[in-house]
């Protein structure tokens, strides 16, 4: 996996990254969208990853082999009185999943949080998503609770698992 490079996205990544959204969408059930992806033009999803490398507690990372986008993770700070915590989103290409690139990211992710002074990351995923709970555990996500019927695909619901991280706790143990 040394031909996979991990770097912060910038505007100029706009189009690979609408591309890749739509590519993911189709590929699994487990997020948010489709292979319709996100309805954004390339000038709006360039604003987002502006606004993303200029703030101080939000990001967004891809994974690179070559010139080809194969997986992103980000951190959106939140406001006002929750901007201690972030939401924290985390793909990889079906093809390239097991290989450690998620765990990749994921490190990146939680490295960028603790040097940017977020103290709570936190994210949902689907209750049937077992690799992905098995990789939040394994760099110390906990579960909080179960949010029932979180997705409806067609006819059928899908539970959602909420996990945080506190980075307070590993902060002082440190
Ligand atoms: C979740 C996702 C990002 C993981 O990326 P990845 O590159 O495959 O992650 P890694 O290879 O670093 O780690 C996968 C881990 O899951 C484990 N795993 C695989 N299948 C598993 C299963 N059925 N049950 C439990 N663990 C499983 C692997 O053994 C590995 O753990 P290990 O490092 O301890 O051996 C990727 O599967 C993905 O993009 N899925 C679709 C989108 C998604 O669900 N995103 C998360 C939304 S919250």
């Amino acid at each position: 996996m040394s031909d996979i490079v991990i770097r912060e996205l910038q505007p100029e990544d706009a189009e690979k990254l609408i591309a890749y959204i739509k590519r993911i969408g189709g590929e699994t059930d487990n997020l948010t969208f489709g292979p319709e992806g996100f309805p954004v033009t390339v000038e709006q999803e360039k604003a987002m990853l502006r606004s993303k490398t200029e703030h101080p507690k939000s990001v967004m990372y891809g994974a690179w082999r070559g010139e080809e986008l194969i997986g992103d993770g980000s951190l959106d700070a939140m406001p006002r009185r929750m901007s201690h915590r972030a939401e924290l989103g985390l793909t990889v290409v079906k093809e390239m999943w097991n290989k450690g690139i998620g765990s990749r990211i994921l490190e990146k992710l939680i490295e960028y949080a603790k040097e940017a002074g977020i103290e709570i990351l936190n994210l949902e995923v689907r209750s049937d998503n077992l690799p992905a709970i098995h990789l939040y555990e394994k760099y110390g996500f906990q579960r909080i609770g179960t949010s029932p019927a979180f997705f409806k695909i067609g006819d059928a619901y899908y539970d959602f698992e909420l996990m945080y991280l506190d980075l307070r706790a590993k902060k002082e143990s440190a």
